[in-house]
């Protein structure tokens, strides 16, 4: 598989406490001095630019709490070789920020959206910001940061009701959004019990009996792991991301660079390699890529099928960025 998709995890801090990730109580944030610098970003960026990445998506935590996150955009957009840098945002602060994230040549946003009704969206990310996400969405379409693709993670006794996957499905009825339903992924003991997972077949039917039969319709070789269909007369599209009753590994086009600076070859898979202390030892360029190099060579070996079980649990959504 061809590897040309980098995720950037720019930060491991949030404005929201979703149960599903980082839960009150959860998180000791990453020293900011072990975060990685805008310049040390670009270098990597650039170096992997050289290697086949054409596509950057910044995530975090949440990517608009790190502090100029639009000129973290302005730097990486210009970078040869890469075709679109987008960002994945709970869409609770993007609206005021949106314009000027375009302007500096971000491509487009995919906004985490997990309930269309004030008082499930309070409990499942901890504050009342469902109105600020949704002007997110209207302000990203107003900008052209498009196609904007809402993220709905659903969570069992939650979410996954009739009326909840209705509304979110049904705002592709009417707006140009991919509304995409995300499988539950268990990651550490802070979050949600793996007894949460609904499996996406049964979204998929509640949805069907609703706004009737679903079409495929075909995503893009630099896209991630998203199927995509149609309703009936509908403006936008639905998506499914499968990843607990699908396997999607061995198409696999995607590389992690951590907040720390890790960076790695499977959300799941040990190992991660630390460039952030190469970077900070001096090494030259040609030392850089070397290891980068390697590291997409082996890329294939580690996947979700070949890690250990445990390591299902033992890492942190909010520092990798999904
Ligand atoms: P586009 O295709 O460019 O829109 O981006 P994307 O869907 O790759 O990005 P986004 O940040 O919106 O991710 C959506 C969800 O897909 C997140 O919950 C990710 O964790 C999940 N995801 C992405 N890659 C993988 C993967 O390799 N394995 C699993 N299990 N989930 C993944
Ligand atoms: N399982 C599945 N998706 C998750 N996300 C965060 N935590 C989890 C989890 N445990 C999703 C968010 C966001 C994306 C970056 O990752 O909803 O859309
Ligand atoms: Fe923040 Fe996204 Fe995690 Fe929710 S899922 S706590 S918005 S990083």
């Amino acid at each position: 598989m061809n590897v040309n998709y980098l995720r950037i995890s720019v930060t491991d801090r949030c404005n929201l406490r979703c149960t599903y990730c980082s839960p009150p109580g959860a998180c000791d944030f990453i020293p900011h001095e072990e975060i990685l610098t805008f310049e040390e970003i670009e270098r990597l960026v650039g170096l992997l630019a050289g290697c086949g990445i054409r596509k950057v998506r910044l995530t975090g935590g949440e990517p608009l709490v790190r502090k100029g996150i639009v000129e973290l955009v302005r730097r990486l957009a210009p970078i040869e070789g890469i075709e679109e840098v987008s960002l994945t945002t709970n869409g609770v602060l993007l609206a005021p920020m949106a314009a000027e994230l375009k302007a500096a040549g971000a491509g487009r946003v995919n906004i985490s959206i997990d309930s269309m009704k004030l008082q499930t969206y309070q409990q499942m990310t901890g504050f009342d910001a469902l109105p600020e996400a949704i002007s997110g969405i209207h302000k990203a379409i107003e900008v052209g940061l498009t196609p904007v693709r809402i993220n709905s993670v659903i969570v069992k006794g939650l979410n996954d009701s009739v009326e909840e996957i209705e509304a979110l499905a049904g705002m592709s009825m009417d707006l140009a959004v991919a509304v995409r339903f995300i499988e539950y992924c268990p990651t550490d003991t802070h979050t949600s019990p793996a007894s949460s997972y609904v499996p996406n077949s049964e979204i998929r039917c509640i949805i069907e009996s609703r706004l009737g039969t679903l079409v495929s319709v075909p995503s893009g070789d630099m896209d991630g792991p998203a199927v995509y269909f149609k309703a009936p007369s509908s403006a936008g599209t639905i998506g499914f991301i499968s990843g607990r009753s699908l396997l999607f590994c061995p198409t696999c086009n995607r590389l992690r660079l951590t907040s720390d600076g890790r960076v790695k070859p499977c959300l799941y898979a040990a190992p991660d390699y630390d460039l952030k202390t190469l970077l900070r030892s001096g090494a030259g360029d040609e030392q850089v890529r070397d290891l980068l190099r390697s590291i997409l060579r082996g890329k294939g070996q580690f996947t979700r099928v070949n890690s250990a079980v445990q390591e299902f649990r033992r890492f942190s959504m909010q520092s990798i960025g999904g």
